[in-house]
């Protein structure tokens, strides 16, 4: 047996050990203690940074222990180098974030923890409830509800649920404005966009567009509320400041949901009757490119971090990624079903798919590009957040 220099040190640390066993120092002392027994046969950096798992690190210190590391006489020590490791070097944690699901057939809400997929709370709302929206701070979710023509609003701490209203007839989406004071909602059974005040609940303003209004989304700046008319194939902006339809953009036929870039330049459209998708150039109100998608695209968003657009294709059950600088399509990813809806998590990582005829929401890994997993929630899932 040849003895090689790791070994030969790992004897003497062995005996060092049985002549002066490491010092017991307990609770906050951790770091001392993991100072004085962890750093003697390479530097501190080989632990730093790692973000193990409790469990982990109490294997790792099982093979220290293996090694030689003299804190193998205390199990006090190791106790306490297990607490340090466990506490600055544990894994990262995903900021908390929920994710409400709209159930259209169930007329409810599922409140899900999305790092841990766990249902927080189900909550009743209004009839044929369709869209949802977050209020800026998270404090509050908005959920129009197309069979009573109101909104209900529901508080994120308390889970308590109320009706406030009336907007037009049939509200389908809604979109509020970036200081949280006002609530967009389409109407597309009367053609407007109804504005509701969200301190005073009360109604301040009715904007006449043009036919089926559904998706709408706000210009980052909070000046612009863009509204997809879905039967008159173009998107009608509207002025905050004035209550006015501004402009009028025409793209390809059944545009219904939107995405803005975060400096607002570029707005991307789905057209479910076309499916396609338009890219459209917002400080010239035109369209400038426009890209064949699946079959029936009823959602898109734009992850600006990875320069990526998700579009939900319910007709040909799949969700795709394009370049949303060059327009071409990365990937297409399965999901079966209907997939009508999306939303992304904070950090980019994961879309989630709400599926109508499935009952299902799917989880897609976004740099896999895979399918994670799918959970069950209410009857014909409609609209999906995710808020703080
Ligand atoms: C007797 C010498 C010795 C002592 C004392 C020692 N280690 Fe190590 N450690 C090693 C050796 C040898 C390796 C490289 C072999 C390996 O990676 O498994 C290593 C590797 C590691 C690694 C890298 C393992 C990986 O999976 O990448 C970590 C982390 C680590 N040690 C943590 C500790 C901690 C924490 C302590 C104190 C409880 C400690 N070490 C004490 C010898 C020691």
């Amino acid at each position: 047996m040849t003895w090689r220099p790791v070994s030969v040190s790992l004897l003497l640390l062995f005996a060092l050990s049985l002549v002066s066993p490491s010092r017991s120092v307990a609770g906050d002392e951790g770091e001392q203690v993991f100072l004085g027994n962890c750093t003697l046969c390479h530097t501190a950096d080989r632990a730093r940074a790692k973000h193990l798992t409790r469990g982990e690190w109490q294997q790792i210190i099982n093979r220290m222990i293996g090694f030689g590391c003299p804190i193998r006489t205390s199990s006090q020590n190791q106790e306490a180098v297990l607490e340090y490791l466990a506490q600055t070097q544990g894994p990262v944690v995903p900021t908390a974030t929920r994710a409400y699901v709209v159930n259209e057939g169930s007329e409810d809400v599922w409140v899900i923890d999305v790092p841990s997929r766990r249902v927080l709370a189900k909550v009743k709302v209004g009839q044929l409830p369709h869209g949802i929206a977050v209020s800026p701070d998270g404090k509050a979710v908005y959920v129009t509800n197309q069979g009573s023509d109101n909104i209900t609003v529901i508080n994120t701490e308390t889970y308590v649920a109320h009706t406030m209203g009336a907007t037009g007839r049939n509200p389908h989406a809604s979109v509020v404005s970036p200081d949280g004071r006002f609530l967009y909602v389409s109407n597309p059974s009367s053609n407007n966009v109804t504005v509701h005040d969200m301190t005073t609940h009360a109604s301040v303003a009715t904007v006449s567009v043009g036919r089926f209004p559904h998706g709408v989304t706000m210009s980052p700046d909070g000046k612009r509320v863009y509204v997809a008319e879905m039967d008159g194939n173009a998107i009608a902006v509207i002025d905050t400041a004035t209550n006015q339809v501004v402009a009028t953009i025409p793209t390809a036929a059944g545009p219904h949901r939107m995405a803005v870039t975060p400096d607002g330049k570029v707005l991307y459209v789905v057209n479910a009757d076309a499916g396609r998708l338009s890219i459209i150039d917002m400080e010239h109100g035109r369209e400038i490119k426009s890209v064949l998608v699946g079959k029936t695209p009823f959602d898109i968003v734009l992850d600006s971090t990875r320069s990526i657009l998700w579009v939900a294709n319910s007709g040909s059950e799949s969700v795709e990624a394009v370049d949303s600088r060059t327009a071409q399509v990365l990937a297409t990813v399965p999901v079966a079903g209907s997939p009508q809806v999306l939303a992304l998590t904070p950090d980019g990582k994961e879309l989630w798919v709400a599926d109508m005829t499935a009952n299902t929401v799917t989880i897609v890994d976004t740099d896999r590009r895979k399918v994670v997993t799918t959970l069950p929630v209410g009857t014909e899932p409609h609209l999906i957040v995710i808020g703080p």
